[in-house]
């Protein structure tokens, strides 16, 4: 779907599908880079990950394991609950392996705060964040995100796997969700 099919529903597109893209392939570089000689286990968070777990993936020069977790931080509307439980775990021990955690937004940092920590209690060799976006205004819990596509503002952004109310999540391009739609 591209901006042009929701038009009246964006304000602005933020980040165009080329714009993505062509972060992704800085941050495959710095991942390349970093984890040269390392075996390497991404891990997504369903589902909004989808996306960005596709592409980083693809754009990684090099041997890579995926894996899937799915965790629920937010109800149906636009504000985080304060919740994080386990809806999928990994299918991977990760005990002595290299695991970096790809999202697509950090938040409140509620949930992979949460993801962090409890992966590190697997006794990983280590576990790091990239996320496609990052909003340090609404930040509550410390995150550290060792890859950052982009800081952001507080706006609520759709598209390129960022939901609301599980639509959008097939726009290309990432834009701001004009007020009208969620009030
Ligand atoms: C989104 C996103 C992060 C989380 C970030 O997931 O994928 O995991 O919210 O928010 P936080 O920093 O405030 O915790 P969401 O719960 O919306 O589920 P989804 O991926 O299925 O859309």
């Amino acid at each position: 779907m591209d901006a042009a099919h929701v038009d009246d529903d964006l304000v602005e597109v933020l980040f165009t599908e080329k714009q993505i893209h062509d972060r992704l392939g800085e941050l495959a570089a710095d991942i390349e880079r970093d984890y040269d000689g390392k075996d390497l286990l991404i891990v997504g968070v369903l589902r909004g990950a989808v996306m960005v777990m596709a592409d980083l993936a693809r754009a990684l020069g090099r041997h890579v394991e995926m894996d899937w977790m799915a965790v629920s931080s937010y109800g149906s509307g636009t504000k985080s609950s304060g919740v994080v439980r386990i809806l999928k775990d990994l299918d991977t021990d990760i005990s002595g392996r290299h695991v970096l955690i790809v999202d697509e937004v950090i938040d409140t940092g509620l949930t992979l705060s949460w993801l962090t920590s409890n992966l590190n209690s697997r006794n990983p060799a280590s576990v790091e964040i990239c996320t496609l976006l990052r909003k340090p205004e609404a930040q509550q819990m410390p995150v550290q995100a060792r890859y950052v596509g982009w800081d952001i503002g507080e706006e609520f952004v759709v598209g390129y796997g960022l939901d609301y109310r599980e639509n959008y999540r097939n726009l290309r391009d990432i834009g701001t969700l004009a007020p009208h739609v969620y009030s």
